[in-house]
């Protein structure tokens, strides 16, 4: 990969808003490198679609994305990168990274009792990715998932605080609150904006792992190996695409981005 333009962006997506948690993160741990980031307005939710689904959507994304050029690519969709990201990484002559290695490894580290727990999409969950993973790393590690389909369309009617939204995480989450589970994987894009509800639920006895962080951080050491990096020192940029809503879509990058988005562009995915 010698040779390739550093200041190329990295191409970052998602099946919609949620992935910004995982952009964000790169902002902060790698605030030289431009983005290029795509949400799939118009096909969210893929956490409840089938592997062949989700497998040539992400395809055409990334034909999308390297069209802008990109250096790299980062999936920051816990659905995509639990059912695409194998299928495709090796069709692609682009360094590529998921969400749910990092994640596995964060949470690994993380847990002394060696019982994690997971919640994610339909999809995420059932593909027992996680599992799979974290088993990888230290064979006795057990792991207890659960999907939680309904945090998606809350956080996306930006309904966090409502007291419903309370109540669903006590639907979903009462029987980890009794588990002996000591770290818990955020193993969806939008459940970090979730965060400070399910701790408050939890207690401090269950350790939260949210997988952006090590995302970002398996992502400068992805452009560290492939000797891609952003050297320059100016503020970097970022180009939003989704498929539909630009609008409601720019409202949401500016209440969690650290950096002001003044246009986002629509790109009918379809055609790639
Ligand atoms: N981005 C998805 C994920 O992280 C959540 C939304 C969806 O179901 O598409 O799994």
């Amino acid at each position: 990969m010698a040779g390739q333009n550093n200041n190329a962006p990295v191409g970052v997506f998602d099946s919609g808003l949620g992935g910004l948690t995982v952009a964000r993160e790169i902002m902060r741990q790698l605030p030289s490198e431009n983005i290029v980031y795509f949400g799939d307005t118009a096909r969210v939710p893929y956490g409840s679609k089938s592997k062949d689904t989700i497998v040539y959507f992400s395809r055409q994304i990334v034909e999308f994305l390297k069209t802008k050029q990109v250096k790299a690519i980062v999936v920051a969709c816990n659905t995509a990168s639990a059912l695409a990201l194998e299928e495709i990484k090796d069709e692609v002559d682009l360094p590529m990274i998921g969400v749910v290695k990092p994640g596995a490894a964060a949470a690994a580290a993380t847990t002394k009792t060696g019982r994690v727990g997971v919640i994610g999409t339909r999809a995420t969950v059932e593909s027992g990715i996680y599992t799979e993973v974290l088993k990888e790393i230290d064979p006795s590690i057990s792991v207890i998932g659960k999907a939680c389909p309904l945090f998606v369309p809350m956080v996306e009617e930006g309904m966090t605080e409502h007291p419903v939204m309370m109540e669903m995480i006590d639907y979903y989450l009462r029987f980890l609150k009794k588990s002996d589970v000591d770290s818990l994987v955020l193993g969806c894009t939008h459940y970090p904006l979730l965060r400070s509800q399910i701790a408050d639920y939890l207690g401090s006895r269950i350790t939260l792992v949210n997988p952006a962080y090590e995302t970002a951080r398996g992502l400068k050491k992805l452009l560290e190996e492939n000797n891609l990096l952003n050297r320059q020192k100016e503020q970097a940029a970022a180009n939003l695409y989704v498929s539909d809503l630009p609008e409601r879509f720019k409202a949401f990058a500016n209440s969690i981005l650290p950096i002001d988005i003044d246009r986002v562009k629509t790109v009918n995915v379809e055609q790639y």
